[in-house]
């Protein structure tokens, strides 16, 4: 197992599904009512420069959840926000807790963090990676319609943090995806050129999001402007205009399809509120769905399991 997880082409297809495997695991004894202390006597700083709701809360739950501590800090109101150095943070950080869940700007920071931390960093989102989320959106996908090699499965829109990590997902998985984006809103290059060397899974990069939302089995999508390119919103609405997922393009899709979407959502811009309110969404159970991803992922990654 890596000691830490940034990003999802660092692991094998093994130690992924070990991931989920334990999701559904830890899922079904939560609602049969079980208790955990596989974490007890553990503590885990999270560490965030960007606002969150559902990751935070997730990871905290998470962690209590499997009878640990949790300590939250606000990137700016730490010793960082006035420029003492990552590596001297990480290397403080790591004497106090048994893993540091981050979520920043730059996947270097995650990077660095790791290379000084004698405990498990954990990439809870940065401009490049969201793969937690993504790990905790394909256990949603395995629960509501199976194995995803064998459905199609969609990326509608920004080929941003989550498209990335979708990308990645599928070739370490090996499954096929296919991602319709505006041209120079794709994902990022260098990530799709590593994935498709890898081979794993197809990965498909189209212009007309009816052309790839036909015959979906599932169907993603995530803001048009992400966090951090507030100043870009405006010029992005005109851009991604026609990649909004609405009951018109929603209909080309399987009739059972799936909606996932990682939230927040703007409605009536990536996606309709009829289509996000209505029953082929599956963003709630998707949103509790990261709580049990996080109890594996912390519960891996802090004992070594594996
Ligand atoms: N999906 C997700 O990461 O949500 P938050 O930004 O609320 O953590
Ligand atoms: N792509 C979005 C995901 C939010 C959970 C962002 O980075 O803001």
């Amino acid at each position: 197992m890596n000691s830490h997880l940034l990003a999802l082409k660092d692991f094998t297809p093994s130690q992924l599904q070990a991931f989920l495997d334990r999701a559904l695991e830890l899922k079904k004894e939560h609602r049969q009512g079980k208790r955990h202390q596989q974490l007890a006597g553990r503590t885990v700083c999270l560490l965030f420069e960007k606002p969150s709701t559902r990751t935070r809360v997730s990871f905290e739950s998470a962690m209590y959840g499997m009878g640990g501590q949790v300590i939250f800090m606000s990137a700016k109101e730490t010793q960082l926000g006035r420029g003492e150095p990552l590596k001297d943070t990480a290397r403080v950080l790591a004497r106090y807790v048994d893993g540091i869940v981050v979520r920043t700007f730059g996947q270097q920071v995650v990077e660095e963090l790791a290379e000084y931390s004698d405990v498990p960093v954990i990439n809870a989102l940065t401009d490049m990676h969201h793969p937690c989320q993504i790990l905790s959106d394909i256990m949603t996908v395995i629960e509501k319609k199976g194995r995803p090699a064998d459905l199609k499965i969609v990326w509608l829109g920004d080929g941003n943090n989550m498209a990335n990590s979708w990308v990645q997902a599928a070739s370490v998985l090996g499954f096929s995806l296919t991602l319709a984006c505006p041209e120079g809103y794709e994902p990022d290059a260098g990530i799709l050129k590593e994935a498709q060397e890898r081979g794993g899974g197809a990965i498909t990069v189209l212009r007309d999001p009816a052309e790839a939302v036909a015959g979906a089995d599932v169907i993603n999508v995530d803001v048009w402007a992400s966090m951090g390119q507030e100043d870009e919103a405006a010029k992005r609405l005109d851009i991604f205009r026609p990649y909004q997922l609405n009951a018109g393009l929603l209909a080309g899709a399987a009739d059972d399809a799936i909606v996932l979407h990682c939230l927040p959502a703007h409605r009536e811009e990536e996606i309709t509120e009829e289509v996000l309110e209505g029953p082929q969404s599956v963003a709630f159970d998707q949103a509790e769905n990261k709580m049990h991803m996080h109890k594996a992922i912390l519960e891996r990654m802090i004992n070594g399991a594996v």
